[in-house]
């Protein structure tokens, strides 16, 4: 195996956030599962757009709008690209909620019928639960869910007992969870999904952001995720669909741009991928994703996933040695994304994010959007540091130190050694 330094990228340098200094101390960003830094790459990119090409897209004739339609269409290209997918059936949405509620709406509306199950799992966020509790609602369907097993993974024995049960329609299902960190077999689960005949949608909110992903070799029918988390702007997610599937689907959202003609009664629609994009869409925003991810490509998708795997394993082996301390999910970096959620005894989450953020230290607390997840592992709140490109070993030290401090503002060790006398 390389060496420590050569599985770790050095790129900090090409995020301008990092110059601030908070409080007067050095930032040290560990949310990057609730969104990334940005490299100056895209924030000049965004701002590029909008001084020099901007203009509608998809109507103007001149030149400024030509150089618009083109810049729009390049990001859709590669964004494609860098996910191993086709441009026309790259959706641009505002993010992988609403991806995901297309697929609910547009799809699920018209192939999920009474006493039809939805199947989710139990460490979904909500904005994969959300969509299809109201789809069952509305439909008179189930929704049913696969439990998570004590490492935090899903059983594929308990999936192919649901599948055999002959009702489902859908699997809707995260790749990376945003609380336990596992990383899901999803060409495991979209196969046997597909042999019963049912379809799957893939949550990669969490994925794309920090692993090769190819939407061709997972096999899913939709795969959804969010630019923000992926070092480009927000207000910018994508969904990849199948071909055969989203040419049969009814459009989402109707009005301009979505529309090949409109007579006063009725109107026809445009072709993929436009159908799914009504309105003018957010055209900076994508142009700043279409370079966050070549950014990420140039450094590499196999070597941002080592160097976040190695950052896991440190926290993981650091976050482990303190007193009182409750991991959640699979306890190996190999198994999980770059995340970590704990708990520490005797200070609340809340707390522990607030007192670390006294050093600098910017970890996120609470349900994580997940709250039927925390209900199953019986928490009300966890605190949770998540990992990027821009990270360091440090950044590590640096929670760990202040995860010490913050025990002795709780005068934990005090009362344990008291207890202990
Ligand atoms: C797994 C997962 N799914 C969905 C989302 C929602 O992302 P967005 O708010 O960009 O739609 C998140 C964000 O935290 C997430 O981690």
């Amino acid at each position: 195996m390389r060496p420590v330094a050569e599985r770790l990228l050095s790129v900090r340098e090409d995020f301008p956030i990092f110059q601030r200094r908070p409080s007067g101390k050095p930032l040290i960003y560990l949310d990057s599962s609730s969104t990334s830094q940005k490299p100056a790459v895209v924030i000049e990119a965004l701002a590029g757009h909008l001084r020099e090409h901007n203009a509608n897209v998809h109507r103007g004739v001149y030149e400024l709008a030509q150089e618009a339609d083109a810049a729009y269409e390049e990001a859709r290209a590669k964004v494609a690209a860098f996910t191993g997918a086709q441009p026309q059936l790259t959706i641009f949405t505002k993010n992988v909620t609403e991806a995901i509620n297309l697929v609910a709406y547009a799809w699920g509306r018209a192939h999920v019928g009474a006493g039809d199950a939805v199947l989710v799992t139990q460490m979904e966020h909500h904005a994969n639960i959300i969509p299809w509790q109201v789809l069952c609602r509305e439909r008179g369907a189930n929704l049913r869910y696969l439990e998570v097993d004590e490492r935090g993974e899903l059983s594929l024995q308990a999936l192919e007992d649901e599948l055999a049960r002959g009702d489902v329609r859908l699997v809707a299902f995260t790749h990376v969870s945003n609380v336990l960190g596992t990383i899901n077999p999803v060409a495991e689960i979209t196969g046997r999904a597909r042999a019963a005949g049912a379809l799957t949608l893939v949550d990669g909110a969490q994925a794309v952001p920090q692993m090769p992903v190819d939407v061709g070799e997972l096999g899913a029918d939709f795969y959804a995720w969010t630019g923000h988390k992926a070092l480009g702007p927000t207000g910018v997610g994508v969904l990849h669909g199948r071909r055969e599937i989203l040419e049969q689907m009814e459009p989402f959202l109707t009005g301009g741009d979505m529309i090949a003609s409109v007579d006063f009664q009725t109107a026809t629609w445009n072709e993929l991928p436009w159908k799914f994009e009504a309105g003018t869409p957010m055209i900076a925003e994508a142009v700043g994703l279409g370079v966050a991810v070549e950014y990420l490509s140039a450094l590499g998708m196999e070597h941002v996933r080592e160097h976040e795997r190695e950052l896991t394993a440190q926290m993981l082996q650091e976050l482990s040695a303190l007193p009182g301390v409750r991991i959640l999910g699979p306890p190996e970096a190999e198994s999980r994304g770059g995340l970590v959620a704990f708990t520490l005894e005797g200070i609340h989450p809340h707390d522990v994010a607030e007192l670390v953020s006294r050093e600098g230290v910017c970890i996120r607390a609470g349900h994580h959007c997940a709250q039927p997840l925390m209900r199953c592992l019986h928490l009300g709140a966890t605190a949770r540091a998540s990992v990027g490109v821009y990270n360091e070993p440090s950044d590590v030290e640096a929670l760990v130190a202040a995860l010490h401090g913050a025990r002795e503002v709780f005068a934990l060790d005090g009362a344990r050694q008291g207890g202990a006398a």
